[in-house]
């Protein structure tokens, strides 16, 4: 397991913030995560003109994690246009959980936190399992 370097997942989420498509909202996101071989992956928000079909920040990241060879999310830092850490919203948090299970942590201003913490009674893989498919 990779130690965690808080730091550089601060400067990385804010380094795919800067690179945001955000022309509509105004409100640029990035966020930056550890994954369980070490590497860095990171994404930002893309908007559309229409605007519902805007992508999140997290769904980059997840998009990158998988195309980049996969494994598991171990620490997640988002931020905002100034570089304060921003708690992700719902569908994304599902999306993290996916990816990093309830272990995962996810830095707050409170400092790290699990994603059991963040996605309480969380709905998952696991729980797909409990059933025949
Ligand atoms: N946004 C993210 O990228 N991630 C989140 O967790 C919260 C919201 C984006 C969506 C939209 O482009 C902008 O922030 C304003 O909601």
């Amino acid at each position: 397991m990779s130690e965690i370097d808080w730091n550089v997942l601060h400067n990385a989420a804010i380094a795919a913030m800067k690179n945001a498509y955000a022309p509509y909202s105004k409100f640029p996101v990035g966020v930056a995560a550890l994954v369980s071989d070490g590497r860095i992956v990171s994404g930002c928000n893309v908007e559309n003109a229409s605007y519902g079909l805007g992508l999140c920040a997290e769904c980059g990241l997840v998009s990158n994690l998988i195309a980049t060879g996969g494994g598991r999310l171990i620490a997640i830092t988002c931020v905002d246009g100034q570089g304060n850490f921003l708690a992700p919203c719902g569908r994304c948090r599902q999306l993290l959980f996916e990816h990093g299970g309830s272990h995962a942590l996810l830095m707050t201003d409170d400092g790290p936190q699990t994603m059991a913490h963040m996605l309480p009674w969380a709905f998952g893989p696991d729980d797909l399992d409990r059933n025949e498919r």
